[in-house]
């Protein structure tokens, strides 16, 4: 799984000081049973329309159909309460005690389940937001909210319709405008405040060894990180059962490596790693 060559890299990497970091995507979850945003249960119906995740979560649906834009984000949220983290998820937290303060992870995923496995909040950061969360779509203060039990806590399925109760609920606790999911969409930027995009984009630069676990390489923080990394002579290993974006990238850098297999099983295996080599 983990090639001679490889394996002398990562070991080099974990004698010297440099921070040892991941950057997690929707692939770390698959094994929690929850779908990836761009593998075939990616879809969103609503009425007789098919949307992709690029269509639905964007700021310009919700000001058009802020209805139909929560009943995604509440079915995922539903979905996602019901599941429980993974090996991989659980390998993170076990790395995390062992590299103390060169520890980083880097997630896009807003699914809670870093939080379910364990991790610390202060070595945590959510570029793509945290559905545990909600705050003022007009933007009157950047306070977030947790999004109300009496709505997260719902049984729901696809074609669940938002009551008339619930959409009470949705709105900003402040100023009373319509609340919206604490998440990056599609037509939005990345900023420091919601997202860290400074802390992250100086922690890749900080990194000595970055592994790329379970994302596609669609969005451009990821990949201006492992630019940030690869500049500075950081060692950047994707783990992704199939071909993508970084695995295509990486194969023709001498500092990148592709472990082709599955988060759940090549997680692990770094843990045994570090617990050898550290
Ligand atoms: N282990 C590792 N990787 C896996 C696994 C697994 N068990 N199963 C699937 N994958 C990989 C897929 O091969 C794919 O490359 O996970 C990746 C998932 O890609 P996407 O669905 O595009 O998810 P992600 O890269 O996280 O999407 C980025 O786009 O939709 C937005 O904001 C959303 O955070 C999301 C962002």
């Amino acid at each position: 799984m983990i090639s001679d060559a490889l394996l002398e890299r990562i070991k080099e990497k974990l004698k010297g000081q440099r921070k040892i970091s991941f950057l997690v995507g929707a692939g770390l979850s698959a094994e929690s049973g929850i779908p990836t945003f761009r593998g075939k249960d990616g879809f969103w119906v609503s009425g007789s329309k098919n949307y992709q995740p690029e269509e639905i979560g964007t700021k310009a649906m919700f000001d058009v159909n802020a209805h139909a834009v929560w009943e995604w984000f509440l079915f995922r949220i539903s979905m996602m309460r019901d599941s429980q983290p993974n090996a991989g998820h659980r390998a993170l937290v076990e790395m995390q005690d062992l590299l103390g303060d060169r520890y980083a992870l880097i997630s896009q995923n807003v699914d809670g389940l870093h939080f379910k496995a364990g991790s610390d909040e202060n070595c945590l950061f959510l570029i793509h937001g945290d559905l545990r969360y909600m705050r003022c779509s007009e933007e009157c203060s950047k306070q977030l909210y947790p999004i109300p039990a009496e709505v997260a806590d719902q049984e729901r399925t696809r074609s669940t319709k938002l009551t008339f109760e619930e959409l009470q609920l949705l709105v900003c606790p402040k100023c009373g405008e319509m609340a919206r999911p604490h998440v990056l969409w599609f037509d939005e930027y990345y900023n420091q405040s919601y997202y860290r995009l400074h802390d992250v984009l100086r922690i890749a630069k900080e990194t000595g060894l970055l592994f790329v676990v379970g994302t596609s390489g669609a969005t451009n923080l990821p990949r201006a990180i492992v630019n940030n990394t690869l500049a500075r002579q950081g060692i950047v290993v994707d783990i992704n059962p199939n071909s993508n974006y970084f695995s295509e990238k990486l194969s023709s850098k001498k500092n990148g490596f592709w472990i082709q297999g599955k988060s759940g099983v090549v997680l692990p295996r770094v843990v045994e790693i570090m617990k050898e080599h550290l």
